[in-house]
């Protein structure tokens, strides 16, 4: 018989009272899909019984706060008394009857909060000092001793009412610059009274947090501390600041640690980008380890069941907190525990899922439509065997082609060039960005064992579309370049960046000592730069934008990661506020912001102008009786999440199209 895989992974472990099935906990991540008044709503209760159903022993439920003005966001939960109980029972109820634990995490920003969150008010804090990421407008005033002892009491009376819904432990939110980080950490806490001045007078509030919380509780449920192991901010807790704290939490009733890291000032470090290794943190929770004899839960860019499983047996933590891997693939897990590895759906740290508010205002996934919409209807098999064509296998095009398939079409995938993945290629290309390729990887076993037919090296047209009449047409061609007209432009020696990423032009073998220039500040330009300097080149940067605003459209903790590398390489220089106005071969000429010209040498440049939606005439299509839609870049440009979540709603959406539904009235 084959030995089980992860066999440490998959071993049980007892906290107090709780058995824990395996070593896999959901860390605590925000939904923004809360009912009326910080409520649960039933759309989160059909995404965690999700989460549970896929294996996790212990869900943390997101963060909930203990009282009003300590809201971090205006789609919170709020447990300040016992009117939201009722929803929070049918919560556990629907975790539990899928086989985990389920755990509630309490939660007081302090100054991590602005004043319209909280109903207009002043954010309280140890301590009035600036939060660099909120600003001065959103600065807290000190809280009183009076106050500070209310806010005990709100905590501990918030779990008594957990408790009472049932969780089965409760997790003590103190990590990523929140109200119980600030009174410990030196930085926020500037008091010089019995709750702060030195070491101990720090600790004295989360001490007495823990002590409160655990009395309310009982010795049965577990109490998890969850706090920042590094804070990574000048000023901040240092890991050997943790080191030396542990020990204290624990003696004032913490039953586990949860080792996170970071605050809101450095965010890179709390939810981190593509370009921070696997497994970064794990050094942090190693060396709390030592200096305590409770559990210790790790997390943070653990993606691979092998990295779990080296952890746990090298003595890095005892659980594994996983975050985004469970939204992106709720059944990780249960997959891990098959073995079957590969088709677990790689989270690649690319963000979309803190993305720009408003864009999807409840939690989603770029590479996980239904992330966020577990109340939807099961894709049904209305598809019954009639003919699709998906023209461009990017992103958006591999993922409709599935779904499609999945709902029972017989699926043709049209690809223009001789592979699949389209502006994924692109996108996973520049360093540090590696990450994105697991994912094209992922989506290329799907297709391989899926009956979808691709056709490579295949340009459709909509004119032989209509020549095919397939019952369904999706286009998700995605973009072109934006024209430019400048002297030179057609001259050889010019390539379009997009080009050079996807690797259809061996230019960028021929770099090396070379002088070249890229012409456009965004993130296609930057990441370009970056490439091309990588492979030896010595790049000038022209943009025509001010240096602030270099890869703006980029994720912005990347970004951050993305500016300061550039600003660091050698052998990238920017030129900022300026457009290139002559090409020839082996020079440009430059104009800059007071109108003077300057002339650079280039062997080659690189055009990052921004691209345009290709946008194919879907009328044709219909006036063919083919079912038509378009998504993606070609529709509009975007990201990745965008054009999947194109696909999802497309392809959810046809069953209506194609058999409608006629009311007799
Ligand atoms: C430099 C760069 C970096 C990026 N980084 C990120 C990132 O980090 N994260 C992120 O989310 N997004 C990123 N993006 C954006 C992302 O690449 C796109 O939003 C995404 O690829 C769009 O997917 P799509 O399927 O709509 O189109 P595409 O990925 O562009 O796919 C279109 C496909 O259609 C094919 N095609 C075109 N015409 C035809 C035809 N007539 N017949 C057959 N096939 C055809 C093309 O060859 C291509 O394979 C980046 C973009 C660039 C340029
Ligand atoms: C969408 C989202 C929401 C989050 N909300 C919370 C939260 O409510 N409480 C918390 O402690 N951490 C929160 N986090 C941080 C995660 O719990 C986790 O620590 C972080 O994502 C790193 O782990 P990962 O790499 O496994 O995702 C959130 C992360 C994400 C992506
Ligand atoms: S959106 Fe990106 S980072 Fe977030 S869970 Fe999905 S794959 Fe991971």
């Amino acid at each position: 018989m084959l030995a089980a895989p992860f066999p440490t992974l998959f071993s049980p472990l007892r906290i107090v009272g709780l058995t824990f099935a395996n070593r896999i906990v959901m860390s605590a991540m925000s939904t923004h899909m809360v009912g009326p008044g910080g409520s649960v709503s039933p759309q989160q209760i059909a995404y965690y019984r999700e989460r549970a159903l896929g294996g996790t022993a212990l869900i943390t439920v997101e963060y909930a706060c203990v009282s009003l003005e300590g809201k971090a966001r205006d789609w919170q939960l709020v447990l300040d008394s016992p009117a939201n109980i009722g929803g929070h029972i049918k919560l556990v109820e629907a975790i539990k009857d899928s086989g985990a634990n389920a755990s509630l995490q309490l939660h007081h920003a302090g100054r991590q909060t602005y004043p319209h969150y909280i109903g207009g008010r002043q954010p309280v804090a140890p301590s009035p000092v600036e939060s660099k990421y909120f600003g001065p407008a959103a600065i807290a005033r000190a809280l009183t001793v009076a106050e500070i002892e209310g806010l005990i009491d709100s905590f501990a009376k918030s779990a008594k009412w957990a408790v009472e819904a049932g969780y089965d432990a409760i997790e003590l939110h103190a990590a990523h610059g929140y109200l119980l980080g600030q009174f410990l950490s030196p930085l926020t806490n500037k008091r010089d009274d019995d709750w702060g001045g030195d070491f101990e007078r720090r600790l004295r509030f989360p001490k007495a947090v823990i002590a409160a919380v655990k009395a309310a509780i009982g010795t049965h449920r577990p109490l998890i501390y969850r706090f920042s192991g590094d804070e990574f901010v000048p000023g901040g807790l240092t890991i050997e600041d943790t080191e030396l704290i542990a020990p204290h939490l624990v003696a004032a009733g913490a039953d586990a640690l949860h080792v996170s890291a970071g605050i809101m000032d450095c965010m890179e470090f709390v939810i981190e980008p593509m370009s921070m290794p696997e497994g970064w943190r794990l050094y942090l929770s190693r060396r709390v380890k030592a200096k305590v004899d409770v559990p210790v839960i790790t997390v943070g860019q653990v993606r691979l069941p092998s990295t779990a499983e080296r952890a746990l047996v090298a003595g890095d933590a005892d659980l594994i907190a996983l975050g985004r891997p469970l939204l992106v693939d709720p059944f990780w897990p249960a997959k891990a525990r098959a073995g079957k590895v590969d088709d677990i759906r790689p989270c690649t740290s690319c963000n979309w899922c803190i993305g720009p508010a408003g864009k999807h205002r409840g939690v989603g996934c770029a590479e996980n439509p239904r992330a966020g919409r577990e109340l939807d209807a099961a894709l049904s098999d209305f598809g019954k065997g009639r003919d699709a064509i998906v023209v461009g296998a990017g992103p958006g095009g591999i993922v409709a082609a599935l779904l499609l398939d999945q709902a029972g079409f017989k699926v043709a995938l049209h690809e223009a060039r001789p592979s699949v993945g389209g502006g994924l290629i692109v996108s996973g290309t520049p360093p540090h960005k590696e990450n994105l390729l697991l994912y094209l990887e992922y989506l290329e076993r799907r297709l391989s064992s899926s009956k979808v037919t691709l056709h490579l090296n295949s340009r459709r047209t909509t004119e032989e579309l209509c020549a095919l009449k397939p019952a369904v047409a999706v286009m998700a061609i995605g973009s072109a370049p934006l024209l430019m007209e400048i002297d030179g432009i057609d001259a050889p020696t010019v390539h379009q960046a997009f080009d050079v990423l996807l690797g259809d032009d061996g230019v960028a073998t021929r770099v090396q000592g070379q002088s070249v220039v890229v012409y456009g500040g965004g993130e296609t330009g930057c990441e370009t730069a970056e490439f091309l300097a990588d492979r030896g080149a010595r790049v000038l940067l022209v943009s025509r934008s001010p240096q602030a605003k270099l890869a703006r459209s980029a994720e912005r903790l990347y970004r951050k990661q993305l500016r300061e590398r550039l600003g660091r390489n050698p052998n990238i220089a920017v030129i900022e506020n300026s457009h290139i106005v002559r090409i020839e071969p082996d020079r440009v000429t430059i104009k800059g912001p007071d109108g003077s010209t300057s002339t650079h040498a280039a062997s080659a440049v690189f055009i990052a102008q921004g691209r345009r939606p290709a946008a194919p005439p879907l009328d044709i299509l219909e006036s063919a009786g083919i079912r038509a839609a378009c998504i993606g870049d070609a529709n509009d440009i975007g990201r990745i999440g965008e054009a999947v979540a194109d696909a999802y709603r497309v392809v959810m959406a046809l069953e209506k199209r194609l058999d409608p539904v006629f009311v007799a009235c």
